[in-house]
Order: C-alpha cells, then structure tokens, then sequence
C-alpha cells in the first residue's frame, strides 16, 4: 500500500474512535476550509493545508512524498534519532523496513502538539463535566505546552530520516483514541467491587501483562486495592498530554470515582487526593502499545501483508 493511502487511512480510524464523534469532527475541518479560503495570500503561506482533512495536528508524514510502497514498518512508541539510526543499521544487515511508524509526535506533530487538546473537553463532557468549565481551564495548560515546546530542538528526527531516507510518519492522537475507546468499552463500562477487581481486569490484556512481568504494571496512585471504584472513566488516555490539574475536580464533581490514565503527574495526583478520586496509572508503554495494535490490526484488513519490526517499547499484539 502507498504510504499516504495508509496515512489516510489511520486518520479515518482516529476520527471513527473520536469522543467527539465522525460528526462533530467533520464540522471542524469544515470550518477550517473556510477559514482557508478567507486567508490572504501572506497568511496562506503559513496555513498547514493538511488541517483540512486530517484533525490531528500530532499526526503526520513527517518525511516521505507519500508514493512509497509500504509493507513492513518498524513500529515504535518514540522515534528519535537514534530510532533512525537503527531502521537504517536494520536495513544495512538485510531486514526490510519500508517505513517508520513513530507513536509520540516529531517535527511538526510535536511543534503543533498542543492543538489537539481541545478534544479533551468533549471527552470530559461525555461523563457530565460542563464544556465552559473544562474550556476555561485547558486554556492556560495548552498555551503552556506550546510556549514549552516551542523551544525545542522540534526537527532533528526528520532531518535524521530525510539524511538516511527513511520515510516515516506520526500516529498520536489516532491510535490514543483507539485505546481510549478500548478501555472505555472493555474496562470502564463494567461493574467492579474494589480497584484490585480492576487492576485484574487491566492485567488479562496481553500488553499490560507483558509489561507487567517486565516490571511495569498498572499501579494504583490514589486509593487502595479495597477501594470502591464508583464510576469509572479512562479521561487520561487521549488528548495529546495530561490535562490541567483542576480537570480533577470537575471531575470528581461530574460524579466521577475512578480515573484511568497512562500517566499521571504530581500536580494532578495531589489534587485526586483532595477531591477523593481514585487513579490507576496504567503502563504508559503498555497503553499506546494497545492503541497502535488496534490501528494495525485495522490496517492490515486493508493490506494483508503488513509487517511491524517492534522496536521503541512497542510490542505487536494482533486482536481478532
Ligand atoms: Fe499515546
Ligand atoms: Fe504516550
């Protein structure tokens, strides 16, 4: 499959798994059309185009024309370049690699991370937490995360593909939403008497059982194993970054219990604290590992001979 027809076609899976639904996402990128066709020629100029098809701006073909045949791809959840370094040793000892699959953006995925945030406030109000308040309060943690990342040195990985000509392409919030889908459906949706009830049923998935005997295992960061977990929800699985702190008391005034994450930082664990919520901080590696599975076992229905080389913390698990 040419690599661009793949590349669409994760979008297309990401806004399929969209908390915000394949609706409501069409309706952004058509106004970001006509946001375009208002801009004068000097704006045009630094417009991204591909914000008008492709609603995650940490998504994208970071080098590559898109023409590239691609079978085999070396999957992993970071791609440096020292990730590029070694897809071309790989090929320099015989093995195949058409294409590197990177999960945590680069380049201009990374430069633009902050951008996806937003849909941070749909998933929180799908469990009752009012839009005008999580609004407000994701403001000022997005204009953080871009004056942060800002400084960065965004462009080495690209440069690193390019010099090598590896193609390569980001797959972030895609496959997150993927995962947080999954969790929803599979764990959150069911009933459990206590937290160990849960962490059991976090462990009998094949990526966190294999992190888990790797010494990474989902931990419970506030409650204990005999807590009563209330309503369940995996708000911290997709949005492009933690969210703000107070995201947890809007929570836990929601009606909220019990919070899945893939990471969770100081800040947001003190405030669970305050606000009775419990969390479960599932393996980050194991999480985004479930979430590019799930996008690749899509993708191989439309191409049958697709083929990973795991490397980055990834590791190919393929689901029915
Ligand atoms: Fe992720
Ligand atoms: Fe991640």
């Amino acid at each position: 499959m040419k690599l661009k027809k793949l590349f669409d076609s994760a979008v297309q899976h990401g806004i399929d798994a969209d908390p915000r639904t394949r609706k409501g996402v069409e309706k952004l990128l058509k106004k970001q059309k006509e946001r375009m066709k208002k801009l004068d020629e000097k704006e045009k100029e630094y417009f991204d185009e591909e914000r008008t098809w492709n609603p995650y701006a940490d998504t994208r073909i970071i080098n590559g024309s898109g023409e590239e045949d691609v079978k085999t791809l070396m999957v992993g959840i970071d791609g440096e370049t020292q990730e590029v370094l070694l897809a071309d040793r790989l090929r320099e000892k015989g093995h195949k690699i058409d294409c590197m699959f990177i999960h945590h953006p680069e380049g201009r995925a990374l430069a633009d991370l902050d951008k996806v945030m937003p849909l941070q406030v749909d998933l929180l109000g799908l469990h009752g937490v009012p839009v005008n308040h999580s609004e407000a309060q994701i403001r000022p943690r997005m204009d953080k995360i871009w004056r942060a990342i800002h400084a960065d040195n965004l462009f080495r990985t690209e440069r690193a593909a390019e010099l090598l000509g590896i193609p390569a392409f980001t797959c972030h919030t895609v496959t997150d939403n993927l995962v947080w889908r999954y969790m929803e459906k599979h764990i959150c949706a069911k009933q459990y008497d206590d937290l160990g009830e849960i962490l059991n049923a976090i462990l009998e998935m094949p990526e966190y059982k294999y992190y888990a005997k790797k010494g990474n295992p989902p931990i419970i960061v506030n409650g204990s194993k005999s807590s009563r977990p209330g309503k369940i929800a995996a708000t911290e699985f997709t949005g492009g970054t933690n969210g703000p702190e107070e995201f947890l008391e809007s929570q836990s005034r929601a009606g909220i219990g019990t919070i899945l994450s893939m990471h969770v930082t100081e800040k947001t664990l003190e405030e669970a604290k305050k606000h009775n919520v419990n969390m479960i901080q599932c393996s980050h590696m194991a999480s985004d590992a479930i979430g590019i599975n799930l996008l690749l076992d899509l993708l191989t229905k439309e191409e049958k001979n697709l083929q990973t080389v795991d490397a980055s913390g990834f590791v190919r698990v393929k689901r029915k």
